[in-house]
């Protein structure tokens, strides 16, 4: 999977399914489930970790388990999460991109309205996913995990923050924890590949935190994720269906969107 098919199949309408992943044999499974999209996220650090935010998860750490979902995984598109502060300037954001990278990353994912970060990359030759709505390093600045862009002047923020990084070159976009008509709204008017978590359905493609969708996290699960565990008799078949559910459009429905 390459950059430019995920970029034909929102040309052609079809769903992209994102999965989380951490590890070769995960990433093994989702590939031959038919994952199109690994997120080596820092969500690890909350389901791998036992944290209770994403804050303390290091650019050593990223870089070891990008290497292992590569490891796992010949055909999947793979991105990479820049963990927090490791963005905290371009060129900083540059040489942390550079070392997932080596580690095999295809694209890194970043939070927030780094445009200068996601040009000096895009110039440098590392596409760049970018990461509006709730995004969780800021959790505390955003007082909890709570859906942004509710009302006008929020949802106007992230339109023009999407523009500003779509300009700098970011070719795919998390829209996370947003209303529905919002993401709609950005998914048809520009150009990035989006991709919703707890977006509605009108997004290019989904992704969810793989301890959520298979019911194993501990913790609280978030209105928007559905346990796919739930009827399926192995894991793989739990992945297949996430994947089929996508692409149907079955998934997300109205009850997992704001
Ligand atoms: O770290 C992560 O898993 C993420 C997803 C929630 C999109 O960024």
């Amino acid at each position: 999977m390459k950059l430019a098919d995920l970029l034909a199949m929102k040309t052609r309408g079809e769903k992209i399914a994102v999965l989380t992943c951490y590890d070769a044999s995960f990433a093994t499974l989702c590939e031959n489930a038919g994952v199109d999209v690994l997120l080596v996220g820092d969500s690890l650090g909350m389901t791998l970790q036992g944290a209770k935010d994403t804050l303390g998860v290091t650019l050593a750490e990223m870089a070891y388990h990008t290497r292992m979902v590569v490891a796992g995984a010949k055909q999947c598109y793979i991105v990479a999460d820049l963990p927090y502060g490791s963005d905290a300037t371009p060129e900083r954001a540059l040489a942390s991109a550079r070392a997932l990278v080596d580690a095999g990353a295809h694209m890194v994912k970043l939070e927030g309205n780094k445009a200068d970060a996601v040009r000096l990359l895009v110039e440098n030759g590392i596409p760049v996913c970018a990461h509006l709505g709730f995004t969780p390093q800021s959790v505390h600045e955003l007082g909890g995990y709570k859906v942004q862009g509710r009302d006008a002047a929020g949802a106007r923020k992230i339109f023009d923050d999407a523009v500003a990084l779509e300009q700098a070159g970011a070719a795919m976009l998390v829209l996370e924890m947003i209303p529905a008509t919002l993401a709609a709204r950005i998914s048809h008017e520009i150009g990035m590949i989006t991709i919703g978590i707890g977006a509605g359905p009108s997004c290019n493609g989904q992704v969810l935190v793989l301890h959520d969708m298979l019911g194993i996290y501990p913790g609280k699960s978030p209105r928007f994720a559905r346990n796919f565990m739930a009827g399926a008799d192995s894991i793989q078949t739990a992945i297949a269906n996430y994947v089929r559910a996508v692409k149907s459009g079955a998934f997300p429905t109205a009850a997992h969107s704001f």
